[in-house]
């Protein structure tokens, strides 16, 4: 698998950040800021080949947007699926929630390109609307399926936030908690690759907060990385991954200040490496 360039991931959030700052500060659902988002990222994955629908909804007197993206080849009856929410709240640009997952998988689409990889199975990605309105987007595009085209998913990865200012390093918990992501495998997978970079993880329940949600409640084994959110950092956390115990993970979390300036580059880039060596071994 490629080492992703974070330099690369960071210029897809200075434009994010571009558009929010052309747009009233924010790139939330029903807002400009949002359908520029989509536009942009579409136009990236356009140039490198990928075949691309914008799925539409309605939410809220709004209209919202899903942006689908298909690699080429591939085993269309086995599908690895990643995604991660392209909306803000209306307070703030949404740079680490979730301009870093929005930035990183699309890093990793446009080098599966730039590296001519085969996987033997077929690779789509999700970027989702209307997320911090309620995961309604994804949900909206897991109803849009039929049953067999529910059945060709097998994996589906989420990324939401993924660059926290004073990061953990989060893997999704397949087993405890009250929405458990079910995966064991996935799960394996994640922590073994953060392990072999010697990056200590923690498992977390995320509950029903992303939007994996729809996929798990639909019967798609998934799993995913995070860096934290409004949560306070333990002493014992900040021994073993560094950044100020009791604090928050990302102290903008939500907020006007989550800019580009609320970006922890190393985590922004072992998590855009874990993603990529994760798709590469999942899809092989
Ligand atoms: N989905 C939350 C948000 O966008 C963030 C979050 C992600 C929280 C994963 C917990 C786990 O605000
Ligand atoms: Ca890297
Ligand atoms: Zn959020
Ligand atoms: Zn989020
Ligand atoms: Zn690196």
């Amino acid at each position: 698998a490629p080492d992703i360039s974070v330099t690369n991931v960071k210029a897809h959030l200075t434009q994010f950040q571009s558009i929010a700052n052309a747009n009233g500060g924010n790139r939330a659902h029903g807002r400009p800021g949002y359908l520029a988002s989509v536009n942009w990222v579409k136009s990236k994955l356009d140039a490198a080949g990928f075949t691309t629908r914008v799925h539409s909804f309605t939410y809220g007197g709004a209209t919202g947007y899903n942006l689908i993206a298909d690699y080429p080849g591939g085993d269309a009856n086995n599908v690895v699926m990643l995604g991660g929410h392209l909306d803000s709240v209306p307070a703030g640009p949404g740079i680490n929630d979730n301009g870093t997952g929005s930035a990183s998988i699309l890093e990793v689409a446009l080098q599966m390109k730039a590296t001519g990889f085969r996987p033997a199975k077929h690779v789509r990605f999700g970027w989702w609307g209307a997320e911090e309105r309620g995961l309604i987007g994804s949900a909206a595009y897991v109803n849009s399926l039929s049953s067999a085209e529910k059945s060709k998913i097998k994996t589906y990865l989420n990324f939401d936030m993924t660059g926290s200012p004073n990061p953990g390093y989060f893997v999704y918990d397949a087993v405890k908690g009250e929405f458990p992501a079910g995966s064991l495998a996935l799960q394996q997978r994640l922590e073994a690759d953060f392990k072999a970079r010697n990056i200590p993880t923690e498992l977390i329940d995320v509950g029903n907060r992303s939007d994996h949600r729809a996929f798990m409640a639909a019967g798609i084994p998934v799993g995913g990385t995070f860096t934290g959110a409004e949560k306070i950092k333990t002493a014992a956390q900040a021994a073993k991954w560094g950044g100020t115990a009791g604090q928050a993970f990302d102290r903008c979390y939500h907020r006007s200040c989550d800019t580009t300036s609320n970006i922890n580059d190393t985590a922004l880039d072992r998590n855009a490496d874990v993603i990529a060596s994760t798709l590469w071994a999942v899809a092989a």
